[in-house]
């Protein structure tokens, strides 16, 4: 099956731009949906990975693992000079991914790289059109920032992460591409540095990257909330939304619990909304996902004066 703009456009109740209609059909994202049998099979395959604890949990303990994997696209990013190798190599590692909480098969190994392309291409056009610059936190090679640059082009780019080898990519991608308005700091959601002051009303972005502070976001949450009024958009793995009567998503939830991610944060806007600190503008989970996780919820808030 291919699933083209009108499918997201159903998957999602909304209209989507032309631009973006037809950068999605460009991709010609072409998938099979399991069986029923297939799909329980799977899932008793993933529980037992998940049960037998094959899985890695986040924390500050998990700081020589990101230098590491970074290490390797910097490595071959710098033979190549190639942004191809700027792609995280957790991409494109299954065939299996889910849509619309079916799992599908797809040969296309950019399949989930795509999927969060087309969701980027909603977001970034609804919520950071206008930004004069962003603030990528936990941005890993910058790869974000470079696709919101080929969208729109001469914004300042700022990319933050806790690892070293991040800022040196960012500093290469700078230098090697001519990128005068790409930048990279070191920040750690833990610790984070209050002497880094943000541009006012500059928007914040994390993708996949607060996701790794579990439930220990408040030191990142209270720097926010320091640096003043502005919008943050996040495309998070958002457990709160997911349904815990529906065997795809208890199965998501088990592997965001194993994994520790982000957990709780949700709860805290919403207790910044109530106080009239915080205004939600969007809580939408995206209902496609890799094997293991529906993850890709967008939460898009501002901090109020
Ligand atoms: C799954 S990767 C996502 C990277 C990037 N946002 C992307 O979409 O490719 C998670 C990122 O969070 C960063 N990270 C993990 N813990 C962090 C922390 N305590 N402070 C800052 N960054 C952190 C990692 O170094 C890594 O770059």
């Amino acid at each position: 099956m291919i699933l083209d703009h009108s499918f997201f456009e159903s998957l999602w109740s909304t209209n989507l731009e032309f631009d973006i209609k037809s950068r999605i059909d460009a991709y010609s994202l072409d998938c099979k949906f399991l069986n029923s049998e297939q799909e329980d099979d799977l899932l008793s395959i993933i529980n037992k990975e998940i049960d037998a604890g094959s899985f890695s949990r986040s924390g500050p303990h998990r700081i020589s693992a990101w230098e590491g994997g970074w290490g390797e696209n910097l490595f071959e990013y710098s033979v190549t000079r190639n942004q191809e190798f700027l792609i995280p190599k957790y991409f494109g590692k299954s065939s299996v991914h889910r849509i619309n909480r079916h799992f599908v098969i797809s040969n296309d190994r950019e399949f989930e790289l795509k999927l969060l392309r087309i969701i980027q291409l909603r977001v970034f056009s609804k919520y950071l059109r206008d930004a004069g610059a962003i603030y990528e936190f936990g941005c890993g090679t910058g790869h974000n920032l470079l696709y919101f640059n080929t969208l729109y082009p001469g914004r300042r780019l700022i990319g933050l992460d806790w690892s070293q080898t991040s800022q040196k990519i960012i500093e290469s991608v700078r230098t090697d591409q001519d990128l005068k308005n790409l930048e990279g700091f070191r920040f750690d959601f833990f610790n984070p540095d209050l002497n880094l002051k943000l541009s006012p009303k500059s928007p914040v972005l994390t993708v996949a990257s607060l996701e790794q502070s579990g439930q220990n976001f408040e030191a990142f949450l209270d720097y926010l909330i320091s640096q003043g009024s502005r919008r943050i958009v996040h495309i998070e793995p958002f457990h709160e939304v997911l349904d815990s009567n529906h065997k795809l998503d208890v199965q998501s939830i088990s592997y965001m619990k194993a994994r520790n991610y982000i957990s709780g944060y949700i709860a805290s806007i919403k207790a910044l909304e109530v106080k009239k600190r915080a205004r939600i503008l969007e809580l939408a989970r995206s209902f496609v996902g890799s094997k293991y996780i529906d993850g890709y919820t967008t939460m898009v808030w501002e901090i109020l004066e």
